[in-house]
């Protein structure tokens, strides 16, 4: 596992085609990051010894109300490669560089059965654009009580 570089990207684009549904860019929160570039410091590749790209993970920034939070995703892992614990490599691995670089809360809209086990609960008052079931708008505080109080429409980062 090592940071993403510009000789990954169409590498890394080519992975989440493979991984996710077609129209995967029709998704609300790619609206949250058309023309804003991921955070710096916190995409991660995953290769296997022969420098397969097996994993990867982005995060880009977000307002919500009058606080900024890190949107996490896309995270995705070759089908050939689910179940070994990448997933989980990836998300607690950059995770742990976020806290440092001044982030402290995190959110994602995905499944709660699988990001529940890193700690990720249901943001009830936090409002992703529609059209996004309210049941995926997950968080986890990078500090204690972080997401305490927090609540709103989710922003883009230059709005
Ligand atoms: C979700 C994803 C990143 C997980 O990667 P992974 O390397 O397989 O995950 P891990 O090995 O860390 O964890 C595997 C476990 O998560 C479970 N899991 C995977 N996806 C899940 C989901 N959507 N809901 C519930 N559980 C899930 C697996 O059943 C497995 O369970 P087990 O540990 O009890 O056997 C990968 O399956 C993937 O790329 N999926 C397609 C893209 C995607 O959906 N990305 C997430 C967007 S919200």
């Amino acid at each position: 596992m090592r940071p993403e570089t510009k000789a990954d990207h169409w590498e890394v684009e080519a992975l989440y085609d493979t991984c996710f549904a077609p129209g995967r860019e029709a998704l609300s929160s790619y609206r949250l990051r058309d023309g804003i570039p991921p955070v710096a410091g916190l995409s991660y590749v995953a290769r296997d010894a022969d420098g397969i790209l097996a994993g990867a993970i982005r995060y880009w920034p977000i307002h919500i109300g009058a606080v900024d939070a890190l949107l996490l995703g896309p995270v995705a892992v070759h089908p050939t490669r689910q179940g070994e614990g990448l997933g989980g490599m990836l998300i607690e691995s950059s995770l742990s560089q976020a806290l440092p670089l001044g982030w402290t809360r995190v959110m994602l809209v995905g499944d709660a059965p699988y990001y529940e086990r890193f700690g990720f609960t249901l943001l009830e008052h936090v409002v992703m654009p529609p059209p996004t079931n309210p049941a995926r708008v997950l968080g986890r505080a990078l500090v204690e009580g972080a997401w305490d109080g927090i609540e709103g429409d989710v922003r883009r980062w230059t709005d």
